[in-house]
């Protein structure tokens, strides 16, 4: 095939893919932006049909492992590998998370595309999540990461605002140990410890103005995500900050959007959430400040939604 990437996400596509002004991008992010090769080709034909079919087959291969209860050993398993490899190097390079697979097609804009760059998503990644930490989560004193996972934002969040206490809260106790071990290594203010989304604990402190945040980590409960909700209602932080995938967001009469609806659903990822936080605006209890499809996301989902709210 040819050298046919012929579009470029520039900054106005990263303005609207974010939901913010080219004005809004700061100049670390312009200079991932420009660092790196955003161009694509958009997939069509016969070759758009392989994808969608290794989709489907992927869908229906029963092989996908199920979000829920039953995976905790699997996470344990898998953040205590990054774990022995930070202990052993004391780089927080080995924090990066390794479910953004290089060279696969990705979603953008309700298509399929291919990438010049194999790391395209990745880069993307990084200009994405440092726009979001500093726009969101600038002056905060404190800031709670819910489902922290490998650590890897808990350690640019405190390179952004090193004053801040950050708390890193997931399951599984090889990230409850690598938050720790990361406030030892770095000096800083960063602590550790195990939370349940499916029995939120209520004992915990959360100071007063303390920010919210999730990636990735609440697409994890399937139906049950109530008690969590109601949690955060108690603990009136002043911002929460989800960044997760969005089933219902999706436009089911799609068929590249579709694929991603079937394997929330197969995986048992998240659902209703949407319509429950617009109840609780409709009663006064929360206000929604934005909500963003993230529009470009893998092969399988667009994990990078936006929903930015508040406890009222
Ligand atoms: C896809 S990872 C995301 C990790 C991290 N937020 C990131 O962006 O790299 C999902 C995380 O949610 C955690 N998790 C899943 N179910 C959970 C539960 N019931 N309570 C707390 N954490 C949970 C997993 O252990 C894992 O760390």
């Amino acid at each position: 095939m040819a050298d046919d990437f012929v579009h470029e996400l520039k900054l106005a596509d990263f303005a609207r893919l974010w939901g913010c002004s080219k004005a809004d991008i700061f100049p670390e992010v312009r200079a991932i932006i420009g660092a790196h090769d955003f161009s694509y080709r958009i997939l069509a034909g016969a070759e758009r049909d392989l994808v969608l079919l290794d989709v489907i087959k992927r869908l229906d291969s029963g092989q996908l492992s199920l979000a829920g209860p039953e995976g905790l050993a699997r996470w344990e398993k898998g953040w205590g590998e990054n774990l022995s490899d930070f202990v052993a190097s004391n780089d927080t390079k080995d924090l990066t998370p390794k479910y953004i697979r290089p060279g696969l097609p990705l979603r953008l804009d309700q298509q399929f595309i291919a990438t010049r760059d194999p790391d395209f998503e990745r880069n993307w990644y990084s200009a994405f999540r440092l726009w979001l930490f500093k726009t969101h989560l600038k002056g905060f004193a404190s800031i709670f990461e819910f489902g922290c996972g490998s650590g890897f934002n808990l350690a640019q969040l405190s390179d952004l605002f090193p004053q801040t206490r950050i708390t890193g809260l997931d399951w599984a106790q090889p990230s409850v140990d690598i938050a720790n071990r990361l406030g030892e290594t770095l000096n800083r203010p960063i602590q550790g410890r195990r939370f349940d989304f499916f029995h939120p604990d209520a004992s915990l402190d959360v100071p007063e103005g303390s920010a919210f945040l999730t990636v990735g980590a609440l697409e994890q409960t399937g139906e049950n995500f109530a008690s969590f909700i109601d949690f955060v209602l108690a603990k009136r932080p002043k911002l929460c900050v989800f960044v997760e995938p969005i089933s219902e967001w999706y436009d089911e009469a799609d068929i590249i959007d579709y694929t991603g609806i079937r394997f929330l659903a197969v995986r048992n990822y998240w659902r209703g959430f949407p319509t429950l936080l617009e109840r609780l605006a409709k009663e006064g209890r929360v206000e929604i400040l934005k909500t963003k499809r993230s529009h470009f996301g893998s092969l399988f989902i667009e994990g990078y939604s936006q929903v930015i709210w508040r406890p009222v």
